[in-house]
């Protein structure tokens, strides 16, 4: 599919984005190994949402998609029927995590500890994606693993083995590492001692705490237990992620205002709210609430003066899914932004900092790639032109919000693979240009 973006003159609206795709997923896997029945909803919609259920039921999960959901009162809802720690069944075929890390390295986190055999791949990117990562401490805890190329890439196989605690100093501030170490802890005959480098999105914790399951904080350590969890009902926030998009077409628009409603505001998310604040962007922040356990909130950006600002060091893994789209706001503000100690973004969807570059690049932005980052140069001005998603979701979105900026027309190729997280991206592009 091809779409073509133009920048209109007011860019006005309320939007709600689809509910966060971490939150979700841990939402599912969690509650099928859980004791007891569940309802979750505003599940996040795309590929990615396919691709773990479609993991959990290759396992035997009970789990079914109501319409108009009087439980949860919300248009739908997956009701989760948990099968308890032990209670998965061998999948008869290939698990298929598509496009999705996430879904493969939680996942394989589950298979480790399970008591049967099982097979897991994903699509030709995630096949290239680091897997040595999660094998290596999930072999130290006992599992047994096979993959391409030494164990580091997809497919993956597991044999079943009883797992046994470890202590773990973690060589990357990853979210999905952590929660996959976090999951086989669950099936760990010892307690699990986890060191974080950085803070990362730690939904995973709080959903297993508010699952009675064993956990303790102190800082960055991470000590976990096997415990049963019980099930809960989950109300998944507005993905912070997909919001992200907007707030920033906002900021950087000359007579903008838009209201993301309900935005997930996990302070390990939320990065990118403080970068957007450092860069004088207006925002305004009303009816902070927690829903089931995770802050959210009304936030309004609307056109700001953005000035330059440099983005390194912790804050990375808490907005390592918006730095493409951050990079575009730094077009837009007066001075040079330097991003630098992000060089994760080389192993995302797509190597995220070549992309970022050459699509910008093509809109005729002062942008250049250095190792582990970029560095850009505000100008105020993009002009339309042909640019291409590198197979990736968050630039094919940051590619149509630079098309609602630039001036002319800008030619977004492939551009379906906006839908991996966010299916209607297009069509609210299209109404906000309306
Ligand atoms: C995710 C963690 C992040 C992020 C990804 C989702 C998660 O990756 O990029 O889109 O749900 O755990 P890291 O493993 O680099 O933190």
């Amino acid at each position: 599919m091809i779409s073509k973006v133009t920048s209109p003159r007011r860019l006005y609206g309320r939007v709600k984005p689809p509910g966060d795709k971490s939150i979700s997923h841990r939402a599912s896997l969690l509650n099928s190994i859980a004791t007891g029945i569940s309802h979750v909803s505003n599940f996040c919609v795309g590929d990615d949402r396919s691709s773990m259920l479609g993991c959990l039921k290759g396992l035997g999960a009970n789990i079914t998609r109501h319409t108009d959901c009087k439980i949860s009162g919300s248009q739908e809802c997956f009701e989760i029927v948990g099968a308890g720690l032990h209670g998965l069944s061998e999948p008869t075929d290939v698990l298929n995590a598509g496009n999705s890390g996430t879904t493969m390295r939680l996942i394989s986190g589950l298979l480790a500890g399970q008591d049967f055999f099982s097979v897991i791949t994903g699509d030709e990117s995630l096949r290239n994606r680091p897997m040595k990562r999660i094998t290596d401490p999930l072999t130290q805890m006992g599992a047994k693993i096979n993959g391409r190329n030494n164990d580091s890439l997809a497919p993956l196989s597991f044999t079943g083995h009883t797992l046994k605690g470890i202590e773990y100093t973690m060589p990357v501030a990853s979210a999905q590492l952590k929660s996959c170490l976090i999951i086989a802890g669950l099936y760990s005959s010892t307690p699990n001692l986890i060191h974080q480098p950085a803070e990362s999105r730690d939904h995973t914790e709080r959903m297993l705490n508010s699952m009675g399951g064993l956990l303790e904080i102190d800082g960055l350590t991470i000590k976990t237990d096997s415990k049963e969890l019980k099930s809960v009902d989950v109300k998944v926030p507005s993905d912070t992620s997909g919001s992200a998009f907007w707030l920033i077409a906002a900021a950087c628009h000359p007579d903008a205002k838009i209201t993301i409603p309900g935005m997930g505001m996990n302070p390990t998310r939320t990065g990118v709210l403080e970068i957007l604040e450092s860069m004088n962007a207006n925002i305004s922040i009303e009816n902070e609430h927690l829903e089931g356990g995770e802050p959210t909130a009304d936030v309004t950006v609307s056109s700001s003066d953005l000035i330059a600002t440099e983005i390194s060091g912790e804050v990375i893994p808490r907005v390592v899914d918006e730095l493409p789209i951050l990079a575009l706001a730094a077009c837009y503000a007066t001075g040079t932004t330097i991003i630098s100690d992000a060089e994760e973004l080389r192993v995302k969807e797509s190597d995220r900092i070549s992309a970022t570059v050459d699509s910008l690049n093509r809109l005729g932005a002062k942008i250049e790639e250095t190792k582990d980052g970029m560095k850009i140069t505000g100008t105020h001005s993009l002009t339309g032109a042909e640019v291409e998603t590198h197979g990736d979701h968050r630039i094919a979105m940051t590619n149509g919000i630079a098309g609602l900026l630039a001036s002319g027309e800008t030619t977004v190729g492939n551009s379906e693979d906006a839908s991996v997280s966010y299916p209607s991206f297009w069509e609210v592009i299209k109404e906000l240009q309306e």
